[in-house]
């Protein structure tokens, strides 16, 4: 190589690729910390086990976790009901089942998002038939211009409008989980090969 010859690298920043900040950083902030106090509030005395359905809802899970100030258990469940694109694929897979026994436990599943419902709902029926105490739901976003099957949230971060978002757990093909608000993508990301 020329000693003059230089390498160009170009700085690229995730934040680059979104077209619109949905919920900012400090809103979700909020909401989580009041979502938090509420359940501390309902579930004095309580044995809860927060569900959390991977990999979408971890973020969610590490902020709401530390606002609630009770002695809660947390499990993990991974669901694929999409391929690695935003194209509903009506596949619902157990990717990761439960390590720990949630029988005579009060359940809370701890969702990213529920749109359509078919993920949760799934998943509903299944950890129902582990014989829990109480089986809730808590979902940051309701995209609820798309459901197809009633799902009642417990407790809910947001109404979520009915565009594809990203950030704060949600990815697209994996990527953009580390953003700290939620946000649309500008539409030449979806054109790109990787
Ligand atoms: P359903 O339709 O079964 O789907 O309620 C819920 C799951 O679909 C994913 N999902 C999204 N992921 N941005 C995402 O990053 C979105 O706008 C979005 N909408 C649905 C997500 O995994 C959720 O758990
Ligand atoms: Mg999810």
């Amino acid at each position: 190589m020329e000693l003059d010859q230089k390498i160009i690298m170009t700085n690229f920043m995730i934040d680059d690729e979104i077209e619109k900040v949905v919920f900012k950083a400090e809103e979700i902030s909020d909401r989580v910390s009041c979502i938090g106090q509420a359940i501390t509030k309902d579930y004095q005395n309580r044995n809860l086990v927060l569900v959390s359905v991977l990999r979408g809802s971890l973020l969610f899970l590490a902020d709401l976790f530390r606002q609630i100030n009770l002695p809660v258990v947390i499990d993990f469940m991974a669901i694929s009901s999409y391929g690695n694109s935003s194209k509903e694929s009506g596949v619902v897979q157990v990717l990761k089942d439960l390590n720990e026994s949630i029988l005579g436990k009060d359940v809370l599943v701890i969702e990213d998002i529920v749109d359509t419902g078919l993920t949760l709902s799934y998943l509903l029926r299944s950890l129902q038939a582990k014989q829990p105490l109480s089986l809730k739901v808590c979902a940051l976003l309701d995209k609820s211009a798309r459901r197809i099957i009633d799902i009642d949230l417990a407790y809910k971060g947001f109404d979520c409008p009915d565009v594809f978002v990203v950030g704060y757990g949600l990815d697209y093909r994996q990527k953009y989980r580390n953003l700290p608000y939620i946000g649309v993508l500008k539409s030449d990301v979806y054109y790109q090969k990787d």
